[in-house]
């Protein structure tokens, strides 16, 4: 027996089952190449080039400097939940009580906390594809199943109500989506989400987990819907949020949820044995965040429209790709199906795996396949890095995939 396998015998059949997040792997490696000395280009990883504004970083400090320095209440200072219940009805017409508000450290543990206070092991989780790639592992790691709804680049990649009602059963518990999404970039409209809504409604055993935590990058010109606006449903709904993206935050970690009393009360005794709360200090940045003048977080919003103008005019001139115009996020998720079965150097590259893996070794270019988000004929790109290495990214995209016979 190797090393390796007698020590995996040794953890946990949990741990073992689980996979590394594919994101986090191709950044690992373009690590690496950089780290030989290649000019690698990561497009690999969902995190804004942009600084923090300085108004939040200036609020961090100030929070050091008068002690904010002590365990908080587990769900978070009572001063930043009154802010977040501010800003759900402010941006989002929601009236949540401070109760049902909980903050946790990051986005990703406010959607572990839901899913593991609500899944017991064979409920189905329902997932519309392709979808963020924590939400399998972490309902895996509830020992829920698993249940894809395929849809495809032709429909914007939107499940559509008709197509959900489809996927529900007797076992359906809960439904985790994002708009706009990671990884495809779409925004269901307010029509959609109240058809969404409306199905939602005739299954009362049914949560939804709605992930809006890319709510301001959105281009379409029209307002953010949050499915918890249709008042009908709002007691089966979960609304994620968090400060990552907003605000150029994602080191901070800092997220949370408004959400059904009874869910609410789970998560906070859920991370009252996990994480105590989240830090002291990111919490007094994250209240002067939402209260502040959200200007500079308005000016990354543009500047994420620009580029992702620029990307679609030099993506769409690649031979072969299939590519669609995303309304929101900073991700182009496009389709390299009609590439399969091409060679380089005579090894036939078959799945978004082999291009992506290809592109790395052969274009320096790192793009995140899109079996880990559970499609087949997609590669993400992360359009959150300056112009000219975009520019040069296309680049190196379109000639990798010239040198394909
Ligand atoms: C759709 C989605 N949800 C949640 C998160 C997690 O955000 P946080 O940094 O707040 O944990 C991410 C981060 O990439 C994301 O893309």
């Amino acid at each position: 027996m190797s090393q390796a396998t007698a020590t995996m015998n040794q953890l946990s059949d949990r741990i073992n089952q689980m996979q590394e997040s594919a994101t986090i792997k191709m950044s690992k490696m373009s690590r690496e190449l950089k780290a030989q000395g290649h000019d690698v280009i990561d497009l690999s990883l969902g995190e804004p080039d942009f600084d923090t504004p300085q108004y939040i970083k200036d609020a961090a400090k100030l929070a050091i400097d008068k002690g904010y320095t002590k365990y908080t209440p587990v769900p978070g200072y009572p001063e930043l939940r009154k802010a977040i219940v501010q800003k759900f009805k402010r941006d989002n017409n929601l009236d949540y009580t401070v109760e049902q508000i909980v903050v946790s450290t990051g986005a990703k543990q406010s959607i572990a906390n839901v899913v593991l206070s609500l899944i017991n092991p064979g409920d189905e989780v329902l997932l519309p594809a392709p979808y963020w790639v924590s939400y399998a592992a972490i309902a895996e790691l509830a020992e829920g199943k698993c249940v894809e709804i395929p849809t495809t680049i032709d429909s914007n990649f939107k499940v559509t109500a008709d197509l959900l009602e489809q996927y529900i059963t007797p076992k359906t518990k809960l439904m985790i989506f994002s708009s706009p999404c990671n990884p495809t970039g779409s925004v269901f409209s307010h029509d959609e989400l109240k058809a969404i809504a409306a199905v939602v409604k005739k299954h009362p055993n049914l949560f939804v987990l709605c992930d809006e935590i890319y709510e301001y990058i959105n281009f379409t010109g029209q307002k953010h819907t949050s499915l918890a606006e249709f008042s009908e449903i709002k007691e089966q709904v979960i609304t994620v949020n968090g400060f990552s993206k907003a605000f150029a935050m994602t080191g901070w970690r800092l997220g949370y949820i408004g959400a059904p009393l009874f869910i609410a009360k789970a998560c906070d005794k859920m991370q009252g044995q996990f994480t105590s709360a989240p830090c002291s200090i990111t919490q007094k940045a994250g209240e002067a965040a939402l209260l502040g003048d959200m200007t500079p977080s308005f000016d990354m919003v543009k500047e994420f429209k620009k580029r992702r103008d620029l990307v679609y005019g030099l993506l769409k001139e690649i031979p072969g790709l299939k590519v669609n115009l995303p309304d929101g996020a900073f991700y182009f998720f496009f389709d390299v199906s009609s590439y399969f079965g091409k060679t380089f150097e005579g090894k036939a590259l078959n799945t978004p795996e082999d291009i992506s893996l290809y592109l790395l070794a052969e274009g320096k270019i790192a793009l995140v396949s899109g079996e880990s988000f559970g499609d087949k004929n997609c590669l993400r790109m992360s359009y959150a890095t300056s112009e000219e290495k975009l520019v040069e990214a296309c680049k190196r995209i379109k000639e990798g995939f010239s040198k394909l016979n």
